[in-house]
């Protein structure tokens, strides 16, 4: 398979940070950053600069000391905001501005107060500012906010608009989570074959959680030809999130016969940079949270702790070295068998007699069928319990 590089766009530093009740310091947002320039991210979005002047330097911060990532900012299509941006990255090495306006009806009329084609004549008029102002030096992305409800033929028109005045990259963005898989999929689809000059740019996808499709609607539309997908640490983001990264990523990389790209995402570094995520914003990771939930690599019951144990792929479709972290989680709980009760007391240099071994394991299901969870102290105490000779 010739495969084709899938740019991965970082926004949880902007659209992250939109999590009610997150608000990051500028030290935070520049350790992130460095982490997620780690990580292998192609573009990370640091912020909105106009936004505040804790935005601003963070932004400016961020492009001076991050070298081996794009570094973006955010403009609504808008001269002060796209002058803002522009002096936030200046110092920067590789630097992009993300400029967007909305281009369905519903916000035209409601938000924008504005007709059809007066959003359109903006957008371009943007595009050509950040051209301008940065004389070239600046990539250009373009997003049509809530294009997910945007009228097709429409939409179509203002990505061949943006197109033609220079956008580098055409982002879709799914708003408000709105879209479903196969619709996405086709949606997509349309842009790619109907855009007269959409081989000039990159078409990016930026899909909101609210129906829990946001990581399905962005695999399905790079199965349509999107070629950079816009995600979150974690899936933090407005309301239910966005498209989380490290299930996209990962997603990506284990179903490698289902798609036809890679990326150049470091996948050993995804769960520390999900923990620094989680420390820094205060937002917690549910257990059963995929890829960096505390659960995902564990295994509670007998059957399947049997299986693990035995050969690794019975019950596991990646490993936790995949993502940086050193081994599965044998939970001994009330469903454990004698595999994982054996292997839990060789890890802690345990050795009975066969006897003994019986009557510690006949000890640990009483335990267990009282207690959710056995920790190493609870054996500990069982095998102190032992009479006689071990
Ligand atoms: O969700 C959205 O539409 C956005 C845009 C600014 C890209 O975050
Ligand atoms: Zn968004």
């Amino acid at each position: 398979m010739n495969r084709e590089k899938l740019y991965i766009f970082d926004t949880t530093l902007r659209d992250g940070e939109q999590t009610p009740g997150v608000n990051l310091t500028v030290d935070e947002k520049v350790q992130i950053a460095k982490q997620l320039e780690r990580l292998g991210i192609d573009v990370i979005e640091a912020g909105f600069a106009v936004s505040s002047p804790a935005d601003f330097e963070a932004v400016r911060r961020i492009a001076k000391e991050v070298k081996n990532s794009t570094v973006c900012s955010l403009a609504r299509a808008v001269e002060l905001d796209i002058k803002t941006a522009w002096d936030a990255l200046k110092e920067g090495n590789r630097v992009r501005i993300h400029t967007f306006i909305a281009t369905s009806d519903i916000h035209l009329k409601y938000k924008l107060k504005m007709s059809r084609e007066e959003a359109l004549k903006r957008a371009v008029n943007a595009v050509k500012l950040i051209k301008e102002i940065s004389e070239g030096r600046a990539e250009v992305e373009f997003s049509a906010e809530d294009a997910g409800r945007t009228d097709l033929k429409y939409l179509c028109e203002v990505v061949e608009a943006v197109i033609e005045a220079g956008a580098q990259v055409v982002n879709i963005p799914d708003t408000v989570g709105y879209a479903i898989p196969d619709e996405w999929y086709e949606k997509i689809l349309y842009i790619k074959e109907n855009v007269p000059n959409i081989k000039k740019a990159i078409i990016s996808v930026h899909c909101h959680n609210d129906l829990g499709l946001a990581t399905a609607n962005s695999l399905m539309a790079v199965k349509a030809g999107a070629r950079q997908v816009e995600c979150t640490v974690n899936g933090i983001g407005e309301r239910a999130g966005n498209a989380a990264l490290e299930e996209v990523v990962m997603a990506i990389k284990v179903r490698s016969d289902q798609f036809p790209v890679y990326t150049d995402i470091d996948t050993t570094q995804i769960y520390k940079t999900s923990q620094l995520v989680s420390r820094l914003t205060g937002v917690l990771i549910s257990k059963t949270k995929p890829i960096v939930g505390d659960n995902a690599f564990a295994h509670e019951s007998g059957i399947h702790q049997h299986g693990v144990l035995e050969c690794p792929e019975t019950y596991e479709i990646m490993r936790p070295s995949d993502i940086g972290l050193t081994e599965s989680k044998i939970v001994l709980g009330k469903h454990s068998g004698r595999h994982a009760f054996k292997k839990k007391l060789e890890e802690m240099g345990v050795e009975l007699s066969p006897e003994k071994f019986e009557e510690a394991f006949k000890k640990f299901k009483e335990l267990a069928s009282r207690k959710k969870e056995i920790y190493d102290v609870d054996l500990e105490l069982i095998i102190e319990g032992l009479e006689g000779e071990k």
